[in-house]
């Protein structure tokens, strides 16, 4: 082999090597990475967004849900308390006390001599249609304690159909309460329809 044969060798290895590094170099420029700021991997997932996922129906008060409340829906709904509880005037007491007159009365108290729980009794106070509304919706959370093993009614509208049917279950059923003045009406609201304050305990 002579000098001149060795060049081209040579000559053909360099050509090849800077044809090599010229690619190398264009592919860097063309598909050039991009490097993120912060090291991990962008998750697209907003914060929050599951425990926003709450219930359906906006909770009203009370006497904005009573003003549309059916007690025939009530009695049907009633049935599922009806294993403990008796709604009729003298009804006998069973795993829960009788329920006639509930609205305004006393807590935990009379019922025959029901033997209602130290929590019942601590509670105190009267049943207010609003009390009676968060009691049934979660009792054992209103009522920590309490002896009632019931889970709850979860829909507004339905808690309030029973409210109504044990409001009427009475001697003298007491006033629905008053929606407040400029608070949110249902459309179908009867304008006062409760223009009389609550009837005095007896
Ligand atoms: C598994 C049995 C059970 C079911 C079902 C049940 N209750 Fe009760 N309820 C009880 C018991 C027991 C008490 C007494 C609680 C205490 O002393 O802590 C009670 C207490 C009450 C009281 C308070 C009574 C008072 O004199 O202070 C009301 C009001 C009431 N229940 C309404 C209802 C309604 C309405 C339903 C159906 C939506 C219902 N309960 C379903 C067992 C039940």
């Amino acid at each position: 082999m002579n000098s001149f044969e060795l060049n081209k060798i040579l000559g053909a290895l360099l050509g090849c090597v800077l044809i090599t590094l010229s690619l190398n170099i264009a592919a860097g420029a063309l598909f050039a990475p991009e490097k993120p700021a912060k090291p991990g991997y962008a998750i697209a997932v907003k914060e929050g967004a599951a425990e926003k996922a709450g219930p359906a129906e906006p909770s009203q008060p009370i006497e904005v849900l009573l003003a549309s409340a059916s007690a025939e829906k009530g009695a049907a709904a009633a049935k599922q308390c009806a294993a403990c509880h008796t709604f009729e005037k003298g009804g006998p007491n069973r795993v829960g006390p009788n329920l006639y007159d509930i609205v305004g009365h006393e807590r935990g108290a009379g019922r025959g001599g029901f033997n209602f729980s130290a929590a019942m009794k601590a509670k105190g106070g009267t049943w207010s249609f609003d009390e009676l509304n968060k009691f049934l919706k979660d009792p054992r959370g209103y009522i920590p304690g309490t002896n009632m093993t019931f889970a709850g009614l979860s829909r507004d509208s339905q808690r309030a159909d029973v409210i109504e049917y044990l409001r009427q279950q009475a001697d003298s059923p007491k006033e629905k309460p008053k929606v407040a003045e400029g608070g949110a009406k249902p459309a179908e609201a009867p304008k006062a329809a409760a223009p009389a304050p609550a009837a005095p305990k007896h």
